[in-house]
């Protein structure tokens, strides 16, 4: 499981949906579940975008002042993966694509939760 506990920001709400992220991105992973991926990548493309919106939400209840900045990385990611969605569409699962999903979507996940989804909960949790 790629999830773990040092990713936990302390928002359930938020610390629930990132779980459901990671054991989606674990699935995609998975070298003996390649038929998998498709559904999986369709999935994860909705899903990551229900998820930033619920996360903007409570930004903009709780008057988050980088909200706007924070949604402009939400964004940009979502750019990215459709690109790399399109790109799988196109070639499959090569290793090429494989490997930029995990360097991009996990790498990205990573940092993004650490960094400012942690800044932002501390912030949520203080009010
Ligand atoms: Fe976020």
């Amino acid at each position: 499981m790629l999830w773990n506990s040092t990713l936990e920001v302390g928002v359930p709400q938020i610390d629930t949906q990132h779980k459901e992220l990671f054991r989606q991105v674990d699935i995609l992973m998975d070298v003996n579940n390649k038929t998998r991926i498709p559904e999986t990548l369709k999935f994860l493309a909705n899903y990551v975008v229900k998820h930033f919106n619920d996360e903007q939400v409570l930004q903009a209840v709780s008057k988050y002042p980088k909200a706007e900045l924070h949604k402009s990385y939400h964004t940009k990611f979502i750019a990215t993966f459709n690109e790399l969605k399109k790109e799988f569409d196109a070639s499959g699962p090569t290793l090429m694509v494989m490997m930029k999903i995990n360097k991009t979507v996990i790498a990205w996940l990573k940092e993004h939760i650490m960094v400012h989804d942690k800044e932002f909960a501390n912030y949520y949790k203080s009010r």
